[in-house]
């Protein structure tokens, strides 16, 4: 079977930047979160991990908004070499792309972003990038995270059905959809600030589809 990583590849070598430019709903809600909050609202600097940062489009805006360094991290080589060319001027003191496996992560940060990662990830991986969370978290930082719902239109029940993985399907690539109830219990090492569903449009050349995602925002316990 092709691994993950050379699938990513081959979709950023065909696709380039496949979601555009602008960034996803839960940066914007990060954004507003971090611009508002006591916490964080005066800080000269936030720390900011991007795990599974793509071509960068969210680090990007995250950094021209706020008074951050972040540091984005993907395993796909295609990927980052997209993100890289984006840093000129400020941004390139602002922030560092690396093509990485998140599993590899160590230090700490105030805010781990996680956009449309944990859809992608078998069992395991999904079990690993939540310990690199409960390693790499500050004790006052804080999660966002987004995930595609079992409600999602798109790709619920599409494919073949992964044998004993509820809501696991493999139709062009494995995708994991999740229940509330299923990252709750998931994510039982933070207090769980905020956990809904959205609806985003996909807008892509001769394929517009709508999808339905958790939000979830939490700091450890
Ligand atoms: C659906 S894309 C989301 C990209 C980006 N977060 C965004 O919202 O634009 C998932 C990304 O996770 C990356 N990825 C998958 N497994 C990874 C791993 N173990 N370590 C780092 N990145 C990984 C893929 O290469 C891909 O770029």
């Amino acid at each position: 079977m092709v691994s993950n990583q050379s699938q990513w590849n081959s979709v950023y070598n065909r696709d380039k930047k496949v979601w555009g430019d602008n960034p996803s709903q839960l940066a914007v809600v990060a954004y507003n979160y971090l611009r508002e909050s006591q916490a964080f609202r005066n800080r000269k600097d936030i720390f900011i991990l991007d795990l599974g940062c793509g071509y960068g489009r969210n680090a990007i805006f995250l950094a021209q908004n706020l008074p951050c360094h972040i540091l984005g991290l993907d395993n796909s080589q295609p990927a980052i070499d997209m993100a890289m060319q984006s840093l000129k001027g400020s941004l390139a003191k602002k922030i560092e792309f690396l093509c990485y496996d998140f599993t590899n992560v160590s230090d700490k940060y105030d805010v781990i972003f996680v956009s449309n990662l944990y859809q992608v990830l078998k069992p395991q991986e999904r079990t690993q990038l939540r310990e690199t969370i409960k390693r790499c978290l500050k004790p006052d930082g804080i999660l966002f995270l987004s995930t595609f719902s079992v409600r999602d239109p798109e790709h619920y029940g599409k494919g073949t059905p992964v044998d004993g993985e509820p809501n696991s399907f493999f139709d062009i690539r494995y995708m994991h959809l999740c229940t509330r109830q299923e990252l709750e219990q998931d994510f039982d090492f933070l207090t769980i600030n905020a956990l809904y569903e959205h609806i985003f449009h996909d807008l892509r050349p001769n394929h517009d589809h709508d999808h339905i995602s958790w939000i979830l925002m939490g700091h450890l316990k």
